[in-house]
């Protein structure tokens, strides 16, 4: 099982200042929580506790606000600076001496997954123990992604970042599982004309060996990417019907540690300390 998970939660966020100018992306609210609690909760389901966060530099003390350490959730919360936005795969140069000899998970730090089923699909990723898993989900424009054509097998025959012209409307969401080699890989990697390195690229190594496989979210998951102003502000909306009309939350991190039995009443409690007298800590009090 993957053991260690990487959270990308750098960049400029370009498409969404000026709100993004004093304060980081992934901080942002989606609806009742900041933004990386939803791919943080996401690395949690697939039972992940070994977590690197990369963040702008110059940002990182808004981040160890929110998470002075991961001991109220029963897990390792470690940062790293990003210089600049080099590329997606520029997280396991970084995150080199964090991965060691390990597998490793990458979520992007404004992916939204959400489905039934979810937590199961999660765990089946995270068993793989050599090449490369990506998850796809169905858009209705897939320019707007990393795309992948597969067969009737699942396999992946064609991959490209964001076509122009139409190859599948399978995109490749944020969320990947790779073996070690990802770093040797990685490294290896040439800046593209937009001057960064590419995921695509990273990806197509794995294809050219035989060792990318595919899966899908399914019809019954939802998968938003929080990129622009207005995926942004759906994905709120989307977070408050579900969490009004069911009365549970979704990506409340204590609940999740709590049930993989990685705290207990204690840590709750100092959660609940932690954030004050809110709807949130409210929500916490009732789990215990
Ligand atoms: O959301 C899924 C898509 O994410 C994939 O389908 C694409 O293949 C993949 O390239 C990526 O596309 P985006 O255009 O959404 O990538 P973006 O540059 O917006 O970066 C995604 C997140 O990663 C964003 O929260 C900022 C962060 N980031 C990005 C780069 C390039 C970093 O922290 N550091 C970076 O160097």
């Amino acid at each position: 099982m993957i053991k260690k998970g990487i959270i990308l939660a750098g960049g400029m966020g370009t498409r969404m200042s000026p709100l993004t100018k004093a304060v980081n992306k992934q901080l942002l609210p989606i609806y009742d929580k900041p933004l990386i609690f939803y791919p943080l909760s996401i690395l949690m389901l697939a039972k992940i506790k070994d977590i690197l966060i990369i963040v702008n530099k110059g940002q990182l003390n808004q981040y160890k606000k929110l998470f002075p350490n991961g001991n109220n959730l029963g897990i390792k919360i470690s940062f790293k600076e990003q210089e600049k936005p080099k590329g997606l795969p520029d997280a396991f140069v970084l995150g080199e001496k964090f991965i060691g000899k390990e597998n490793v998970a990458m979520i992007l730090g404004d992916n939204f997954f959400y489905g039934q089923n979810l937590t199961s699909k999660l765990l089946e990723c995270a068993k793989i123990s050599s090449g490369a898993k990506v998850l796809l989900h169905n858009v209705k424009e897939p320019g707007l992604f990393g795309v992948a054509k597969i067969n009737k097998n699942n396999k992946i025959i064609q991959l490209k970042e964001k076509p122009k012209k139409f190859i599948s409307n399978h995109a490749i969401t944020g969320l990947y599982f790779f073996d070690n080699k990802v770093v040797k890989y990685s490294k290896s990697l040439k800046p593209s004309k937009r001057g960064e390195i590419e995921i695509i690229d990273l990806l197509l190594k794995y294809k050219k060996i035989n060792k990318l496989t595919a899966d899908f979210i399914g019809r019954g998951g939802a998968w938003l990417d929080t990129g622009s102003i207005d995926d942004y502000y759906k994905t709120i909306a989307f977070v408050q019907a579900v969490e009004n009309r069911q009365g549970f939350k979704i990506a409340c991190i204590e609940e999740i540690a709590l049930s993989n039995k990685w705290i207990g009443k204690k840590e709750i409690k100092d959660s609940i300390k932690f954030y004050g007298n809110c709807n949130y800590s409210k929500y916490l009090k009732k789990l215990i």
